[in-house]
Formats: structure tokens, sequence, C-alpha cells
């Protein structure tokens, strides 16, 4: 593999920033050139007084530079396609954080922008590049679960009420990519029905349900909540042939395979045309899968620079940020309908990478 490592400049320097730097600043593959930031002070901060990394308010002085390859986009979601396709069109590969935009027209605009200048769009779905969710995918693919029949999602604690936000755009970004991720085909929910609370009288959705129905009669829930004294990352993910269980909190055994199940021996129609169905219950073995202790940003790093490096798209491409969105939009609009299932955009990219 080829050793060559490539500039980046990071733009967004609060909260989720300088994780990006600081693994930028460790890989093999990157070396660090520019933080922008509107707070130079907070950037300058962020990367150090002894350092040569340039910090700046001002995005055109990393653009008109030959040794920045590519922009990893850290600021609030409603300035990403600005700074993006800015970015894009100066020739820089471009890694965004979740979620890719503040809306779906937006994210379209800025896959189109990355295709026709032919340069990578990556969303930073952070989740994806964790040991056990790369198990749970292999797991899935490998056929060990069978064929997926639902998939429970909790994602709840006491968290900050976004001021720009409601918890879905906060939160189930998360649980999207991850799906997205995972599921065969990629995230391609038949409809989506979202409901949510605000008890506190907030302004936005502290509270919230999402329920997406997938081809083949499968249903996925996500559970997101600002407001839960509990913090709960659980996903449950049910097979025909096993069941798993993912506990994020529970470091010793996040992962549990359950070889256990429900299985349909035989349905019938009686003499009063009732349906009837004969259901029998295996209880076999459970057991938890070695996971390694990984950075999950170190891996996603990496992917950046191999998808740069081997022309191809990154496994969470700018349209898997493009799927998750697109559902986001779906479930605004279900919650103006009072939860009303509602179809998502029917010209959402499907999944391109080969799996
Ligand atoms: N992958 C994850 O797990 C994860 C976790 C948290 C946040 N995020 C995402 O990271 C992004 C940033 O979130 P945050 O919590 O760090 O926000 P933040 O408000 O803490 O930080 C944003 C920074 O961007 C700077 N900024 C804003 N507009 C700018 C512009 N036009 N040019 C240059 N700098 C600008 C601000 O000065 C601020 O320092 C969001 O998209 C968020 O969803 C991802």
């Amino acid at each position: 593999m080829s050793s060559e490592t490539y500039g980046v400049a990071v733009v967004g320097a609060g909260y989720w920033g300088p994780n990006l730097i600081r693994n930028f600043r460790s890989s093999r593959d990157w070396h660090l050139v520019a933080v922008v930031d509107l707070d130079t002070e907070r950037a300058q901060q962020v990367v150090g007084a002894q350092s040569d990394i340039l910090v700046t308010g001002d995005l055109d002085d990393v653009l008109a530079r030959d040794d920045v390859a590519a922009v990893a986009i850290a600021t609030p979601a409603r300035t990403h396609q600005g700074i993006a396709e800015r970015a894009l069109r100066a020739g820089k590969h471009v890694l965004v954080e979740k979620p890719l935009a503040g809306d779906v027209a937006a994210g379209r605009s800025m896959v189109a922008t990355a295709q026709e200048n032919g340069l990578v769009l990556m969303a930073d779905h952070t989740y994806c590049y964790t040991p056990v969710v790369q198990k749970i995918r292999e797991l899935v693919d490998d056929g060990s679960l069978g064929e997926i029949l639902f998939v429970d999602s909790v994602r709840i604690n006491l968290g900050l009420v976004q001021p720009d936000v409601d918890v879905f755009w906060d939160l189930a970004p998360h649980d999207l990519s991850i799906l997205d991720y995972i599921l065969p085909g990629g995230l391609r929910p038949t409809g989506v029905a979202a409901q949510g609370s605000d008890p506190l009288g907030s302004g936005r959705s502290c509270v919230g349900y999402l329920t997406l129905p997938l081809e083949g009669g499968a249903m996925a829930h996500v559970h997101v909540n600002w407001l839960s004294p509990t913090k709960i990352r659980q996903m449950v993910i049910g097979g025909s042939k096993r069941t798993l269980l993912w506990d994020d909190l529970n470091p010793q055994q996040r992962l549990s395979v359950f070889d256990r199940g429900v299985d349909l021996i035989q349905q019938s129609v009686d003499s009063a045309d009732r349906r009837t169905a004969s259901i029998s219950y295996r209880l076999g073995d459970t057991w938890a899968p070695a996971l390694p202790e990984r950075e999950a940003l170190g891996q996603m790093v990496a992917e950046f620079a191999g998808s740069i490096r081997e022309q191809r798209a990154s496994v969470t491409d700018g349209a898997a940020g493009l799927r998750v969105l697109s559902v986001l939009e779906a479930a605004q609009t279900s919650l103006r309908a009072r939860g009303s299932l509602v179809e998502v955009a029917s010209d959402t990219p499907a999944l391109e990478i080969v799996r």
C-alpha cells in the first residue's frame, strides 16, 4: 500500500472538531495543515501554542493551498453545505460530520458537486467504524442472524436541549447511520412514522420515537430522548436464526448473540376460516464475540484516506449521508402530520458499495 500522506484542514474546533484534530494528527495517512474556526482563539487553544499548524478564521486561506488535499467539516449542520461546496469547487476532498447537511436538498447538491468534480465526499458516521458495529455487520452479512425480523434501538439519557435542532436531528443520525451500514441494501424503509413530545415546552421534541417499516415485513424502531436520567444505549436485532443484543454501556459484554428464536412450523386455516399458526421456540446458547479495543475515529480517518487513494466511494459516502437525511426529513413531515406514515423521497440514492 502506498505510504503517501495527505494534508488536511479541519473546519470547526468546537466540541467535536478536537476529536478529528487529534485523530488526523496521530494518523499515518494524514498531516494536519490547518484548523479553521470563526473563533480563532478557541482553535489556537485546541492546536496548542507550540505548533506550526496554521490557525485561521478564513476558509479561503486553506482552499488556496496546494498542500491541503482535503477538508474535514465539524461545524453546525446548517453550515455544512456552504463550506463543503466551496472546498469541493477548490478541488479538495471533503469529510463532513453527521448529519450530512441541514436538509435533503442541501445534501443532494453536495453529493452532485462531489460527483461533478470527481472528489470524495464522506460522512463521519462514527459508529460504523466501531469494532462492535463492524462485527454486527459481519454477523448480518454471513447469515448468522438469518433474515432480519426487527430492530429496536434505544438511545436515551439526560442530554443538552440543543438550541437549533430537536432530539431526532441530534441523536437519531447515529441509529439511522448504523442501520444504513448493517442492513442488507442499506437504509431503505418503506415509510417513516415519527412521534415526538416536548413536555418541558422547550419548543422542540425532546423525546422521539421513529417507526421504520422495512421491506419484507421487518420493522425497525428508534427511541431517542434527552430527558431520561438513566442512560441507555442498546440495540436488539432479531433474526430468523439468532438475535443479538448490543449494549454499548457494558464493556465486558458489549455484544451478546442469542441462539434462540421462534419458528413458524405451519400455518393453517380452520373450518371457520381462522388462520392459526403453530409456533415452536428454540432455546440455545448465548455467546459474546470477542471485540478488539480500537478508536472508531482512527478507523474513520484511515477510510477517508483509503477512499482518496483508491479513488472509490467510502463506506459511509455522501449517498449514505443522504439516505440518513432523507429519513430525518421524512420524520419531520410525519411529526407535522401527527405521526402518520410518510414516504421517504423516492430518489434517495441506493447503496452502491459492494458488500
Ligand atoms: N460524530 C459524532 O459522534 C458527533 C458528535 C458530536 C457532534 N457531531 C457533529 O459535529 C458537528 C459540530 O458539532 P459541535 O457539537 O462540535 O458544535 P460546536 O458548536 O461545539 O462547534 C462548532 C464550531 O464551529 C465553528 N464554526 C461555526 N460556523 C463556522 C464557519 N462557517 N466557519 C468556521 N468555523 C465555524 C464555531 O465557532 C465552533 O467552534 C455537527 O455536525 C454535529 O452534529 C458529531
